[in-house]
């Protein structure tokens, strides 16, 4: 629904709403606890009346939910209607309102099956809409202002939080509570956005929305990618479950570069064996896990993520799958997205 426009002459922006601590509200304010998701797309714009000097606003709901709860239905249907409002030629950029915790698995998703070169761009908070100093209006007024700029066209998913501006691909949340949760460990900050005035950086390294294989998102279906995190001491036995219950794919938060222990290296091998695609990534937070190195690789089947920390490697293997079980080019992927 159209929301109240100051002029006409205004760049016109889709927002689709998924819900999330931006939409959130306490029982008392600055009290403890608070629920994800209550307010509506329509109030989160109320509050910002500033808007109305940026851009026309399309408003969507296309999800109600703490973003904890986000899965691949829900990416699908968001997926579909942000092709959908970029297809459209009155509109000139997406802002989607996300939860923060899982909100990088979404941005890099987009990020993949996307095919556009319009402005997509992700904001959260990490306060719910009632607290003392709540960050969503900023940042929903920055990400407005980030969608509406020609110079954020060609980025790939942006993601506005905390007036920062990040690549879907680099951007990590690593705080539980702050408002400088997202951080970007390995190529820093796409830009920032003070007050609606962007300042954008050097351009994305990696393949991306108009440029992926896969963009637009195909209706198959995708597999079951698992997360197993190693630890000092890891056994075998999830690798083993993960198998037996139907994992079409494991990413291995592993120790340092990527590693795991004896016994779980055994498993993963016998899991690779029987067609199921393995990756290396780590539980560190940064750095790169490369090939080779203290696994074998090239002996086991195993995949080396790069830079993609287990969450994002889980993304890219999912759609991976969708293409390919060769794990050299399930690797060639991991080394262009
Ligand atoms: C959520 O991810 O939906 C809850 C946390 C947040 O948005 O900050």
């Amino acid at each position: 629904m159209p929301a109240p426009s100051g002029s006409p002459l205004l760049p016109r922006i889709r927002l689709l709403a998924t819900g999330g601590t931006i939409a959130g509200a306490q029982p008392s304010a600055g009290g403890p606890g608070y629920k994800a998701a209550v307010f509506s797309a329509e109030a989160l714009i109320a509050a910002v009346p500033q808007l109305t000097d940026r851009a026309e606003i399309e408003i969507e709901q296309v999800a109600a939910i703490g973003s904890q709860d986000m899965d691949t239905a829900t990416w699908r249907k968001l997926a579909q209607r942000t092709q959908a409002a970029v297809d459209d030629p009155r509109i000139s950029g997406v802002v989607v309102t996300h939860g923060t915790d899982t909100l990088e698995e979404t941005a890099f998703f987009l990020n993949l099956v996307v095919r556009t070169g319009k402005p997509v761009v992700l904001v959260g908070a990490m306060r719910p809409a009632t607290a003392i100093s709540a960050d969503g209006p900023m940042n929903l007024y920055n990400a407005v202002a980030v969608a509406t700029h020609p110079d954020s066209a060609d980025r790939g998913v942006l993601v506005v939080a905390n007036d920062e501006v990040h690549f879907a691909r680099e951007v990590a949340k690593t705080n539980t509570t702050q408002v400088g949760t997202f951080r970007a460990t390995h190529r820093g900050l796409a830009g920032i956005v003070n007050s609606g005035r962007l300042h954008l950086y050097a351009p994305p390294v990696r393949r991306h929305t108009a440029a992926s294989e896969f963009a637009p998102l195909a209706p198959a279906p995708l597999p079951r990618v698992d997360i197993v995190y190693a630890y000092a001491g890891m056994g075998r036995e999830l690798l083993d479950a993960a198998v037996q219950t139907g994992a079409g794919g494991l990413v291995i938060a592993g120790v340092g570069e990527g590693n795991l222990g004896a016994e779980a290296v055994q498993a993963a091998a016998a899991a690779a064996r029987k067609g199921v695609a393995v990756v290396r990534s780590s539980r560190t937070g940064g750095g790169v896990v490369e090939r080779n190195i203290e696994v074998d690789d090239d002996g086991l089947g195993f995949i080396a993520a790069d830079e993609l920390n287990p969450q994002k490697s889980r993304v890219l293997l999912m759609l991976g799958l969708t293409r390919s079980r060769d794990p050299l080019e399930l690797q060639a992927m991991f080394l262009s997205y």
